[in-house]
């Protein structure tokens, strides 16, 4: 789940920063990650029983369709709306993760380890 949250980051870092001309592949590229990071999630949440799965399944299908609609307004010329969807991914995502993804990795560890959280410590080595 980090390595894909890294990517999204990278995916969101590329829409703002890549030239005019190369925002079409960058929005492509992005609405692929979404589709599989989010694919991802709401499978672990449906197989697992996550209670809160409907609200963050209800998430992730609001932000492709934003993908999707402004997939349609790059097409008719607008480059404005995709460094708006950008930013606005970067203020959402922080709050996603922390809250509604944790809560999902927390469950996931849980159900894994029946219940018994994982804890390391340091061996402590007596001279
Ligand atoms: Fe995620
Ligand atoms: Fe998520």
């Amino acid at each position: 789940m980090d390595e894909t949250h890294r990517e999204f980051v990278d995916l969101v870092n590329a829409l703002l920063t890549v030239d005019d001309g190369g925002l079409g592949d960058a929005l492509v590229a992005f609405a692929a990650h979404a589709e599989a990071h989010f694919a991802q999630e709401n499978e672990w949440m449906e197989k697992n029983d996550f209670p809160p799965r409907d609200c963050h399944i209800d998430e992730h299908n609001k932000v492709l369709a934003s993908v999707y609609e402004v997939q349609r307004h790059l097409a008719e010329g607008d480059v404005a709306i995709v460094r708006e969807l950008a930013v606005a991914l970067m203020e959402w995502f922080p709050a996603h993760a922390d809250y509604l993804d944790s809560a999902l990795a927390t469950w996931l560890v849980k159900r894994v380890h029946a219940g018994a959280p994982l804890v390391m410590r340091r061996k402590v080595v007596k001279a």
